[in-house]
């Protein structure tokens, strides 16, 4: 056990706990090489988000936005999940964590073993793409030879409609499911452990506050202090990888 009083604490409450939740945010993917959006260095600080409508309206818009995506591809493809995500597995594993809620599109947890109808994406998954009409599915390396030849994705082949990777822009809808899934497990779960977000974005932030208001523990684990801070039962602005696998006891 750590000898560390955040991390034991932490690790008294899982072992009380009946059911939980754990919410993921960027922060937990960097230490496998993804750079989260806010920190120092983070993605919208050396670039501003390209809304949806804009994604739709400009052919420019599309082209930049599929620019950004293959610039990552290699990043995505080299990341291996960490010791946050070998925490959260398991935890899944040993019966304590009911479901993931995830605003990670990079597919770690999965990767990581958690059963994909455990882990659940409030923002999609960049692993592939669709159309936006028909919902044809396209893989990315398919997409990615494509634009290296004539510099944009074509429409799609079925419907001519737009190409997108299977993300949630800011500006566009929610996926319903998830949603109501995410909504579920938050009200059902009595400990609720925050990891790696800097808990800005709505309606995703608001899972940790109705999981509060719920009679939930509150945990957040992040480097940073966030906007919920002072209504959780613990905070640590530690590193995930850490602090989980000290508490959970895995390398
Ligand atoms: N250990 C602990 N905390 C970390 C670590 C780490 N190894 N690495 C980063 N962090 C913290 C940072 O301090 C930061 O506060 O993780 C947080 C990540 O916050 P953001 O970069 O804002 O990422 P996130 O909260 O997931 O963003 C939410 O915004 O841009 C949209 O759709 C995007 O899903 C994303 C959403
Ligand atoms: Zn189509």
């Amino acid at each position: 056990m750590s000898d560390n009083p955040g991390t034991a604490a932490l690790a008294r409450m899982l072992a009380e706990a009946k059911r939980v939740v754990v919410f993921t945010g960027a922060g937990i993917s960097t230490e496998s090489g993804i750079p989260d959006f806010r920190s120092p260095g983070g993605i919208w600080t050396q670039m501003a988000p390209i809304y949806f409508d804009e994604f739709l309206a400009s052919e420019e818009a599309r082209r930049e936005t599929w620019r950004r995506r293959f610039v990552m591809e290699d990043t995505f493809k080299a990341a291996e999940p960490n010791r946050g995500h070998r925490a959260v597995d398991a935890l899944v594993r040993r019966g304590k964590v009911a479901a993931v809620i995830t605003q990670n599109i990079d597919g770690l947890h999965q990767a990581s073993g958690i059963p994909p109808e455990k882990v659940i994406e409030l923002h999609g998954n960049t692993t592939y793409a669709t159309c936006l009409d028909c919902g044809q599915r396209y893989e990315i390396a398919d997409l990615r030879a494509i634009f290296e030849k004539t510099g944009a994705v074509p429409p799609c082949s079925e419907c001519l409609g737009h190409v997108k990777t299977a993300t949630v822009s800011f500006g566009q809808s929610m996926p319903v499911l998830a949603m109501q899934r995410a909504e579920q497990e938050t009200r059902a779960a009595d400990l609720f452990i925050v990891l790696g977000s800097s808990l800005v974005v709505y309606p995703a932030a608001g899972f940790p506050q109705l999981a509060k208001h719920n009679g939930a523990k509150l945990v957040i684990v992040n480097r940073e202090p966030t906007p919920l801070d002072q209504m959780a039962d613990l905070v640590l602005h530690e590193a995930i990888g850490d602090t989980m696998g000290a508490a959970v006891g895995v390398n």
